[in-house]
Formats: C-alpha cells, structure tokens, sequence
C-alpha cells in the first residue's frame, strides 16, 4: 500500500573519521552487510520497493552497491564463492533504487524536500540508517504500515530514552491511546531535559502524508539552524493529525561508535553464528 521509502543518505558520518572520510557512514559494514542494506532489506520486507535515497557528493558507493557488479558477477560465477552473492541479488530482484543529490546539507527536513520529485504525491516512508533496528517478527516499518492502516496520517517510531538523552532527539507528547500508540499534541527537536515535553524520542522511522512537502517548503530553520522535519511535523500535528508508535524491537543507535559496535556484536551473535 506504501511503495516507496526514502533513505535520507548524504550525511558526512564525521563520528566515523577517519573511516568515512572518503566512504559513506552508510557502508560501513556491520559484520558482513553495509548499514544501508539492513534498512533497505527492512523497507522492501514492508512492501516498500523503491527506495528513494537522496544522495550527495562522495557517495556514489551507494548506488553502485545497489547494482549489478558485472565484473564479480562473470568472476565468481559457477564457483562455491557465488553463494556468497545471494543476500544482495535477492534485494536486488526485488527493489527498484532511485536517486537525487542534495547539494547543501541544511538538515533533515530539507533532505526530505529534496526527495519530493522521486515520491510525488502518495504517503511513503523514510528511514533513517544510523538507526539500525533488529526484531524476529516484522520489522519496524511493517508494524508502521499496520497502523497507518487504520490513521491514514503521518507515524513516527518512538522509544523512551534516559531523561538526561533528550538533546539528542525529537520528542514528543501526546494522548496514549493503546497498545503503544500516541496521538501526538506537541513535538520539539532535541530539547534540554528540563524542555523536554517527555522522554519519548523519535527514531528514524517515519510515514509521511505528501502534505509534508508544501509545509517543509514555509519550514523556518530550526534547531542547529537546520530544517527540522520535527517542526514541519508539529504543523501537521496542530492542523490535522500526527501519531507515534512505540514499536516493538531493538534499536541500535549506529551514528555513535558504541552503538555500531554494539549492533556489529548483536547480529554476529544472534544472527551471523550457525545456532
Ligand atoms: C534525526 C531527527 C530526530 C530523531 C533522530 C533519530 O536527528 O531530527 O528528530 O530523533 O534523527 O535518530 P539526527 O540524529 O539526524 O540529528
């Protein structure tokens, strides 16, 4: 019903210099797959098929990772080596990957603004990468879709965060309705904890209604001086209606270095080793 997710992906990754300094952050790999692929693999599994990756300059190994490799192709092929190809031809079968730079980093929203010409006018998704999540049942975005089933308006993930973590995110209050959902009345963009509305972060899982990208366009810079989607969330909120979704899942935060090695040990331990 959501077909398309946008990947927001022409970050700098600066927290992982030296390694990023001439690799994206999104290919780093976490044990033997790029950070990128996880969420890629968990848009396609919500039926999410293309995604949308708004790109900039230096991360052209994105594009290339989501595309044949012709030479390694011809090489391994027919050897025992060629098993190891499996996991990304299936996600390429099944996913359609398009493309646009964002020329000037002024912050998420504007990412996401930049995006509008790959999604038009439909609801879609973004997820964000450095936010590696990992559950058995259905990933994040899939419980997402479930729920915006039955809202038919924006969605964003949420979890509770230590009260002292609060600048490092979107937060929100709102109404608890059941089984995890809020309907959200307020959400700022990495408050202080003494602002801070709740401990309720947002993570980067989100499902937009395409009325985001007319109030994006009047967005004021916000917190840091960037374009916050927050904000341009928070008129949404006041003018129709926003819910958030307490989902279900682990979530490792792969923008910090213990996060990612956090994550990079969970899967190898969980996932990687033959139970
Ligand atoms: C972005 C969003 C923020 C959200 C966070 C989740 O911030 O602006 O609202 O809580 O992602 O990871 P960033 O981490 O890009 O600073």
């Amino acid at each position: 019903m959501i077909k398309k997710c946008l990947f927001p992906v022409a970050g700098y990754g600066t927290r992982f210099l030296p390694a990023t300094k001439s690799m994206p952050k999104e290919m780093l790999p976490v044990v033997n797959k790029p950070l990128v692929q996880y969420g890629v693999e968990e848009a396609i599994e919500a039926g999410m098929t293309t995604c949308a990756m708004v790109t900039g300059r230096g991360k052209r190994a994105i594009t290339d990772h989501f595309d044949i490799s012709y030479e390694l192709e011809h090489q391994i092929s027919g050897s025992g080596k060629e098993a190891y190809l499996e996991g990304i031809r299936g996600v390429l079968e099944k996913g359609i990957f398009t493309q646009v730079r964002q020329r000037e980093m002024k912050g998420l929203g504007h990412a996401i603004l930049t995006g509008e010409p790959l999604i038009g006018n439909e609801p879609f998704g973004v997820l964000l990468s450095d936010d590696l999540c990992m559950n058995n049942g259905s990933g994040v975005l899939s419980q997402m879709v479930q729920l915006f089933k039955q809202f038919r308006c924006s969605i964003v993930a949420i979890q509770e965060v230590p009260e002292d973590e609060t600048h490092k995110y979107g937060v929100i209050r709102g109404e608890s309705l059941s089984n995890g959902v809020y309907r959200v009345d307020e959400m700022v963009e990495k408050p202080d904890p003494k602002d801070a509305p709740s401990n309720l972060a947002i993570i980067g899982r989100y499902i937009l209604t395409p009325d985001i990208f007319d109030i994006l366009r009047v967005t004021k810079p916000g917190a840091n001086g960037e374009i916050q989607i927050t904000d341009a969330l928070q008129t949404q909120a006041q003018n129709g209606c926003v819910m958030a979704y307490k989902f279900k899942g682990r979530r490792f935060d792969c923008g910090s270095v213990p996060g990612f090695v956090e994550a990079t040990n969970f899967i190898y331990e969980n996932y990687y080793l033959p139970k």
